[in-house]
């Protein structure tokens, strides 16, 4: 017997950054869409916890207690006084370290997999509590949709999306660690006043009306500059992407995977070629959102 959860990945259409907190967090307004680029957990009784993962960027997981998915069995049967003894497999298609939460979807997955599995009935306010304590994506993974992410940005508001909005991803060479770039954040922004991020009206508009321009001339990143400081050629991907017709650019999150709106799927298909051929990234995919969270197959 064995469960299998599909989680999405997604992409921050707005990133307000707060100052870094005494606790080393800094406070968020987070406007998350979770986009249908996915992972898949699945999970199977085992003698004793083990992790597996394919894929394109299967090399560099880690298959040991550091990855979230098993963290996430380990938190649940700890909270249970269970044994976590499944086998993990992970089968990756979200770019790992790419700003696209693709660690934080397998936690979620697991979560979701390992309570199915054990029949462990928990709650979904005991699974957010769970995802929170994994990390500050891995409650959004778990709901996916769109929500505002307050806090470090794991306190979640369900928000009204009125349409489909069409993205192309573009994958980096290499991954940018996201301490790191929160930490670029704090160099660059040092001794200057950094007022509390809020969630902007126009952009939640431009959601709930499902209208493509109006989310493209609102979209921001507080991380970018971080991003593109660290990973300078990135600008260059961003570049190519507006030229070939996407009608915004923005890094995803904490990066260095690069993000663009484009009016529909045909546009998406041009600019992802368009963004292979300019030789500025290692890969494009094309995906939609919003689409559920994690789902059991
Ligand atoms: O919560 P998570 O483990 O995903 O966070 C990874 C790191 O990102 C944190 O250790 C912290 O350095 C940074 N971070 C932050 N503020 C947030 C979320 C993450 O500084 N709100």
């Amino acid at each position: 017997m064995s469960v299998t959860v599909r989680v999405p990945a997604k992409v921050n259409v707005q990133l307000g950054v707060g100052a870094a907190r005494p606790d080393g967090f800094h406070d968020l307004a987070n406007v998350f869409l979770a986009v249908g680029l996915y992972d898949e957990v699945t999970v199977t009784p085992a003698e004793e916890l083990r992790v597996t993962c394919a894929g394109p960027d299967a090399a560099s997981v880690p298959l040991d207690r550091t990855n979230l998915a098993a963290r996430a069995a380990l938190a649940l049967a700890g909270r249970r006084g269970i044994e976590p003894a499944v086998h993990l497999h992970i089968a990756k298609d979200i770019p790992v370290a790419g700003g696209m939460a693709g660690g934080s979807a397998d936690g979620a997955g697991a979560l979701v997999a390992c309570d199915a599995l054990w029949g462990t009935g928990a709650t979904r306010a005991e699974l957010l509590d769970i995802c929170a304590e994994l990390g500050s994506d891995v409650p959004f993974s778990l709901v996916g949709g769109a929500a505002l992410g307050t806090g470090r940005g794991e306190k979640l508001a369900p928000l009204e999306v009125g349409g489909t909005f069409h993205w192309v991803f573009a994958m980096a060479e290499r991954g940018l660690s996201t301490p790191a770039v929160f930490r670029e954040f704090d160099r660059l922004t040092e001794g200057r006043e950094i007022p509390a991020p809020e969630a902007d009206p126009t952009l939640l508009t431009a959601l709930s009306k499902g209208d493509p321009e109006a989310l493209a001339a609102a979209l921001t990143n507080d991380l970018q500059p971080a991003a593109l400081s660290l990973y300078p050629e990135l600008a260059a991907t961003l570049a190519t992407g507006r030229q070939a017709g996407a009608l915004a650019t923005l890094v995803s999150g904490s990066g260095p995977t690069t993000a663009f709106l484009v009016p529909d799927a045909t546009t998406a298909t041009r600019v992802a070629q368009a963004l292979e051929d300019s030789g500025t990234c290692r890969t494009t995919r094309t995906a939609a959102g919003p689409v559920p969270g994690a789902t059991i197959l």
